[in-house]
């Protein structure tokens, strides 16, 4: 396993199991075999529901001996709905209970907007925040006190464009650890990796291979073939005699990018996990780096438009 070294020596694995989508009832089974595959790293949310699933695995794990507490790198995120800083606490304390754990590894703001609590996605505008009526300082203060706490050793942001990354900073003086964003070679992400290597903080990449096989509808509107179907990428998985999936993790990683795929198929897992032994050359870096295409799966659309006050522009930036 490779690693990230946060400023106080903690180490976060480079590929990490997201848990997304991971099918209730299948969860279980999907974290007991990542644990003997080798993963360490788990990416949660309050938001994906199956915490208390992924609790009980991690559980009966330590409980049969397969791995001890110090060995995991537990990451969840606070939803959109606990943004004032009196709510965050609770949040995290009731993500705690689900995951049966004292603290977090990581804990990060989900996403840079609110809601009013138990609306988790709204379709009226009362049950909405404005933009900027709960400020994301205010959020982040909040983040900083469970740090403080010992209740997530490590917090940071997700979803961040880049001002509202310096306006944190700007109001509190606290730099975010970590920004998750989606990265793949369609979203390559360049502004905001550099403004992580200048500010120092980390990226973790989801989506980090493309949803696999997914081909959605604007992707068949701007006729982007889905990444495992990429020329670029096919070409230099057959050179490299490897998976495509392969090839997107190595790119991530030699980026300094932590990834999170996610798969609930135990042989899949393993594939993805066997990526950290794949190495790029610079012509296949390079190669790669003229794929961009500033397509998101993940266009938060899902928040905007009805009666909700937020634009796409509010979430991205301009
Ligand atoms: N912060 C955020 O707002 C945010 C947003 C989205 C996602 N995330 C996190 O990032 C994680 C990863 O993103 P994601 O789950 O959306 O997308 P992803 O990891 O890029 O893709 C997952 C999909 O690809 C399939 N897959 C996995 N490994 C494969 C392989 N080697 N070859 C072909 N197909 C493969 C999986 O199916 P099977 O399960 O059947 O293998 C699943 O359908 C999430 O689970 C979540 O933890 C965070």
């Amino acid at each position: 396993m490779k690693y990230l070294t946060f400023k106080n020596g903690d180490k976060i694995p480079m590929i990490g199991l997201g848990t997304y989508k991971a099918d209730e009832g299948r969860v279980y089974e999907g974290i007991r075999s990542a644990i003997k595959i080798g993963y360490r790293h788990f990416d949660c949310a309050h938001n994906y529901g199956n915490e208390a699933e992924i609790g009980q695995a991690l559980a009966d794990a330590m409980a049969e001996g397969e791995v001890t507490r110090e060995e995991l790198w537990i990451t969840s995120k606070l939803w959109n709905d606990s943004h004032q800083e009196h709510e965050v606490e609770p949040a995290i304390k009731h993500t705690l209970k689900n995951l049966q754990l004292d603290y977090l590894d990581l804990y990060l703001i989900h996403w840079p907007m609110a809601v009013k609590h138990g609306h988790e996605f709204p379709d009226k505008a009362e049950n909405f925040y404005k933009p900027g009526e709960i400020s994301l300082s205010e959020t982040w203060a909040g983040m900083l006190k469970l740090r403080e706490k010992g209740l997530a050793k490590h917090v940071g942001v997700s979803n961040f464009n880049v001002a509202q990354i310096n306006q944190i900073i700007a109001d509190t003086g606290e730099v975010p650890e970590m920004n998750q964003i989606e990265v793949h070679p369609y979203l390559q992400q360049n502004e905001l990796k550099e403004h992580a290597d200048s500010t120092g903080y980390f990226i973790t990449a989801y989506k980090p291979i493309g949803s696999g096989d997914l081909v959605n509808e604007n992707m068949k509107k701007r006729g982007i073939p889905s990444m495992m179907q990429n020329e670029t990428l096919v070409k230099i998985a057959e050179e490299l005699n490897a998976p495509v999936s392969h090839v997107l993790l190595a790119w991530l990683r030699q980026r300094g990018i932590v990834a999170v795929p996610k798969s609930s198929n135990a042989t899949r897992q393993e594939e993805n996990f066997k990526s950290m032994s794949l190495e790029l050359t610079d012509d296949h870096m390079d190669a790669i780096s003229t794929l961009e295409k500033g397509f998101r799966y993940v266009d938060a659309t899902f928040f905007c438009g009805g009666e909700s006050p937020y634009t796409v522009e509010d979430i991205w930036g301009k």
